[in-house]
């Protein structure tokens, strides 16, 4: 792993300046603040094990929601807003397909998004000829009321799981997954097989002690995820990094390395926090 990590930054740094676009950098953590469309280009092909996207939804189009039992705007930020559909498209397409280069023959990739943009995100990688292993439903017990009263309230987010080459075998744990302790999933049966329903509650207080990312994903999903689709001295990737759950989840599991990409400095301050706070206070506790 630490061979591989060394020829990923060394490649980087050919044609970048890698003391300006890596942030951050703790043994097997790396943070690069940069834009994915330019810094996915540069990793050599075939060199990444596991990549969890939480890509922007495009969804900031000054609507409303309801937050804590107000109305509040949805917009997210700059980062979150739509060009077009066209446009959007365009976007997903050039990420994807670096992803698919970078991957190696039996790595996985995970994508999140709502109806707004995970179907984009489901044709391109039907496209790229990718492999669809699962389609998981994340259900939030805890989700917000729709406010409207004209449509069904949204309590769903959608993950697609899929290989890069069809032909080569991708690594799931499944004994972990079916016997493991998934306490607060309501739709999980005791030594029962893990189906692709899965009820998670939004982040918990404590994940949010430094501040929140607006589309903050909780620990106890990408912890699921990374457990259950890599094994030890895998690298993980996530080129969306936001407040750095995937890293942080990977950090708590223990043994892989992390390499997140983020476009807007104040979330790679709050990842930055949340990590010297977890190496202060936590004792691992997966071992897969
Ligand atoms: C949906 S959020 C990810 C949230 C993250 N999963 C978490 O749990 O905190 C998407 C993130 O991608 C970042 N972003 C948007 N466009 C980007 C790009 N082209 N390159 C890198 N980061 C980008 C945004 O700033 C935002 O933080």
């Amino acid at each position: 792993m630490e061979e591989l990590l060394n020829i990923i930054i060394k490649d980087i740094s050919k044609t970048n300046n890698v003391a300006e676009s890596i942030v951050y950098q703790d043994k097997e953590f790396y943070l690069f603040k940069s834009n994915s469309l330019d810094l996915l280009p540069q990793l050599p092909d075939n060199c990444i094990d596991m990549i969890f996207a939480d890509p922007p939804y495009m969804l900031s189009n000054d609507g409303v929601t309801c937050y804590a039992g107000k109305m509040v705007s949805v917009n997210k930020g700059d980062w979150d807003k739509s060009s077009g559909f066209d446009s959007d498209f365009n976007f997903h397409q050039r990420w994807i397909s670096e992803c698919k280069r970078i991957l190696k023959p039996e790595g996985t990739i995970w994508i999140s998004g709502t109806y707004h943009s995970i179907y984009i995100c489901g044709f391109i990688l039907q496209k790229e000829a990718f492999h669809i292993l699962n389609d998981i439903t994340w259900y939030k017990p805890n989700a917000a009321p729709n406010l409207s009263r004209t449509v069904f309230a949204a309590s769903h987010e959608n993950l697609i799981w899929a290989r890069k080459d069809k032909n080569s075998r991708h690594v799931f744990n499944y004994e972990l997954m079916k016997s493991g302790s998934f306490n607060e999933d309501i739709f999980k049966n005791e030594k029962k097989q893990m189906r692709s329903v899965w009820a998670i509650n939004s982040p918990k207080p404590s994940e949010k002690i430094f501040g929140k990312h607006p589309t903050q994903k909780p620990l106890d999903l990408l912890k699921r995820i990374i457990i259950s689709s890599t094994k030890e001295k895998s690298i993980i990737l996530d080129p969306f990094s936001g407040g750095g759950t995937t890293g942080i989840a990977a950090q708590e599991i223990g043994n892989r390395a992390y390499i997140g990409i983020e476009i807007e400095q104040e979330y790679i301050d709050l990842t930055v926090k949340r990590l010297k706070h977890l190496q202060k206070n936590f004792s691992l506790g997966y071992q897969v």
